[in-house]
């Protein structure tokens, strides 16, 4: 049985304090800290890379949901798994070797996540499913957080629940980009169980956002 996660963005937190921002997230209750690491090449900004992750390792005991929006993310695999990276997320845009990067990931004890860029199709994660612990469908195109939620997205988180299915797989499906308290609940009925969200969540108190979307999940 697949359970709800939240995994609040630290992409939309103060960026001089994430020891901090940790702290108020292990508070929330929330499950993930989704991580947004962004090279300015496959995305066009750039964020923080492996150096930053692993300075925040030893303050957070949260689940660390990498999110690699970099081209060649196989050349950066070792780095994130030395910097503490529970689940590494990779976009199947971003490699021309998508199953080998999956299998590396694997291989070094880390979960191992697809990501779907919102023009990306299904189809083009077909035959690497068996391989990964989640498949991450962005609802919002890649390299910015505060950016209004892709309805059409939810078609395509269906279609990957009956794939899922078919295949008698049991992967996470997580979403990502303008979850909020309205746009959560349509995610959940297509039937997504993890859920990223950066500036509902630090636009307002964290304990309460993080607590009103559990709250509509729980609905
Ligand atoms: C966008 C990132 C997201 C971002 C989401 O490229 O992958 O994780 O932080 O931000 P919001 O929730 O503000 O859309
Ligand atoms: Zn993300």
């Amino acid at each position: 049985m697949l359970t709800n996660k939240i995994a609040p963005s630290i992409l939309a937190a103060d960026y001089a304090n994430f020891e901090t921002e940790l702290k108020k997230i292990e508070a929330s209750g929330s499950e993930y800290v989704h991580l947004d690491i962004m090279d300015g090449h496959f995305v066009p900004n750039i964020s923080f890379g492996a150096d930053v992750v692993a300075s925040m390792r030893p303050h957070s005991k949260l689940i660390f949901d990498c999110h690699l929006m970099v081209a060649n993310p196989e050349n950066h695999i070792d780095n994130f798994v030395r910097a503490g990276a529970d689940i590494m997320t990779i976009h199947v845009e971003s490699s021309q070797h998508i199953h080998g990067a999956l299998q590396k990931i694997r291989a070094a004890g880390v979960k191992a996540g697809v990501v779907l860029n919102p023009g990306t199709p299904v189809s083009s994660i077909a035959h690497i499913l068996e391989l990964v612990d989640q498949v991450l469908v962005m609802t919002v195109n890649p390299g910015f957080g505060g950016q209004a939620f892709i309805p059409e997205m939810l078609e395509k988180i269906k279609e990957i629940v009956v794939l899922r299915a078919a295949k008698g797989l049991s992967f996470d499906i997580e979403v990502d980009g303008g979850i909020d308290d309205k746009t959560i609940a349509l995610a959940k009925a297509a039937g997504a169980n993890v859920f990223v969200a950066g500036s509902y969540v630090f636009k307002g108190n964290v304990a309460e956002r993080v607590a009103t979307l559990r709250e509509v999940l729980n609905g």
